[in-house]
């Protein structure tokens, strides 16, 4: 592993360049600054960026997915000596001295290479629980460290477990909790911390610690860093079930599965539990059913406090965030069914109605933007954030543009999923031929005619949703037919109760 040098004056930072990395690479500035990296202490260089990437190790210090930057070329000039690295609202997280800089696969982009330092005063979140590695070290007794990371809120059989695993060990508990992006459940991160801390009384003086650490997407790479960050936070034994060869950190242990035995109470191996008797830990899937039908997770599985949090965190779906997205052909028809069932909604009295038409959005939000494909995504990510923040505080947003690209309209399910709201996505399929024939506005037949280019369906492309919640086809029958079909879906749903008509 290369090792690198802080060589740099204040004078040298006051003069660099600032660039505000990818989520990715921030958190791996701030774990790198938390010491939770150890021993790299810094970004990759190329002959270790080289080294994992072919073999997934370094030659000397095992197992290690890359830990690099990338920047633009315009951003930082060839002959900058140092970065200034900045939060997504261009506060001052750190400092990269550049000791090596090469070409990277996007063009007009180059890796940099290099030790990092704190800089600025990048207030950063969960301030109480950010920990750095020494920190946590310091805190904890000499002896064992039970370490487990709270991706996920502590019910009772992970509560068992844990407190299981501890006394038979003689340990204590480390929680380190991922805060640099939502969990794996889509539980964002300020609710993921108060459900952890709402359970953490039930377990003997743990250890919560906050850390930015972004997953990778790959089980691999996440199971070795993971074994790698514990060990920099002290701990020896890391209770999980995910993949982990680091080659070295702490021991693994595989969790057991437990049951409940309704005869005394107790958790234990599901094992030793007569099935008569038993009840199994509840999936992720019934525990998001149980708080989308406004119910209470029952005791025997979750300790009350935890799951009060919870269902703060992801209130009943009939009160619940949602961004109702149409996406259709211009004429087929998404912008009457978005009224009609907005409507319906406003008449209904129990939500909060945002309505984000196409023409209107262009109007207000997006005036001034054109229809090649930049200015269509700049347009689809205005109308997915403003529909974010409507769901966010509970309302109902209801969106109708064309939307024709797949990657844009992923990015509007992505933020409102981080909102803590729904989304569905309803594509309206209407046959162009039909979206045609009524061109209510004639630029079909202007674009027939060549006189206006990049219209969509005739020379501009659709791409059709293959993660539609909800196909219709406006062709036929009647207008309140297709609005019929999506309410029905809300209420199949649980998104809405509409009295008996
Ligand atoms: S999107 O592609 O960015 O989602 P949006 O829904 O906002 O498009 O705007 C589409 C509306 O703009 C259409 O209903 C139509 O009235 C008008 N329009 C003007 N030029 C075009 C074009 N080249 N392609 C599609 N729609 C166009």
């Amino acid at each position: 592993m290369d090792r690198f040098e802080w060589a740099l004056s204040d004078q040298d930072l006051a003069d660099a360049p600032a660039h505000t990395p990818e989520p990715v690479e921030l958190a791996d500035l701030q774990m790198l600054l938390a010491g939770a990296y150890a021993p790299l202490d810094g970004f990759m260089s190329r002959s270790d960026c080289a080294a994992v990437e072919q073999h997934g190790r370094l030659p000397d210090d095992g197992v290690w997915p890359p830990i690099t930057l990338v920047v633009p070329d315009a951003a930082v000039r060839p002959e900058a000596k140092a970065v200034v690295l900045t939060d997504p609202e261009g506060a001052p997280v750190g400092a990269l001295h550049i000791a090596e800089r090469w070409p990277a696969r996007k063009p007009g982009h180059s890796h940099l290479a290099g030790a990092v330092r704190a800089y600025g005063d990048g207030g950063l979140p969960f301030h109480r629980y950010r920990l750095s590695a020494a920190e946590a070290r310091h805190q904890l007794q000499a002896g064992r460290v039970l370490g487990f990371y709270a991706d996920r809120p502590l019910h009772r059989p992970q509560l068992a477990q844990l407190l299981h695993t501890a006394r038979q060990l003689n340990a204590q508990i480390v929680l380190l909790v991922p805060v640099a992006e939502p969990g794996p459940d889509g539980l964002e991160q300020h609710a993921l911390l108060r459900c952890v801390l709402a359970a953490a009384d039930r377990l003997p003086d743990p250890l919560v610690v906050a850390i930015p650490l972004h997953r990778r997407g790959d089980q691999f790479a996440d199971g070795a860093l993971r074994a790698r960050v514990a060990e920099a936070y002290g701990v020896t034994h890391l209770l999980s079930t995910a993949e982990t060869i680091a080659g070295r950190g702490p021991r693994i242990l595989v969790p057991r599965a437990l049951a409940y035995d309704t005869r005394d109470g107790q958790w234990r191996d599901a094992n030793d539990v007569n099935p008569r008797f038993a009840r199994l830990p509840l999936t992720t899937d019934e525990i998001a059913q149980v708080l989308d039908d406004g119910e209470t997770l029952p005791e025997w599985h979750t300790p009350p406090a935890v799951a009060r949090e919870l269902s703060k965190a992801r209130p009943p779906r009939r009160q619940r965030g949602l961004v109702l997205f149409f996406t259709g052909l211009s004429g087929s028809g998404k912008s009457t069914v978005a009224h009609g069932v907005a409507e319906v909604l406003r008449e209904e009295g129990e939500r909060t109605i945002t309505m984000l038409d196409g023409d209107i959005v262009r109007r207000e939000l997006s005036r001034g933007l054109g229809f090649g494909r930049e200015d269509r995504d700049l347009n689809i990510r205005r109308i997915g954030f403003v529909a974010a923040e409507v769901a966010r505080h509970g309302g109902v947003a209801v969106a109708c543009p064309i939307a024709p690209y797949a990657a844009a309209r992923a990015g509007a399910r992505a933020l409102a999923r981080t909102a803590g709201a729904d989304f569905i996505l309803v594509h309206v399929a209407t046959p162009l031929d039909v979206c045609e024939k009524r061109d209510r506005k004639g630029l079909y037949a202007k674009a027939r005619a060549g006189l206006i280019r990049g219209m969509t369906g005739i020379d501009d492309p659709y791409e059709a949703p293959t993660d539609a919640e909800l196909t219709i086809d406006t062709s036929h029958g009647t207008v309140e037919d297709a609005v019929d079909l999506v309410l029905d879906y809300l209420v199949n749903g649980g998104w809405i109760s509409l009295p008996e008509a």
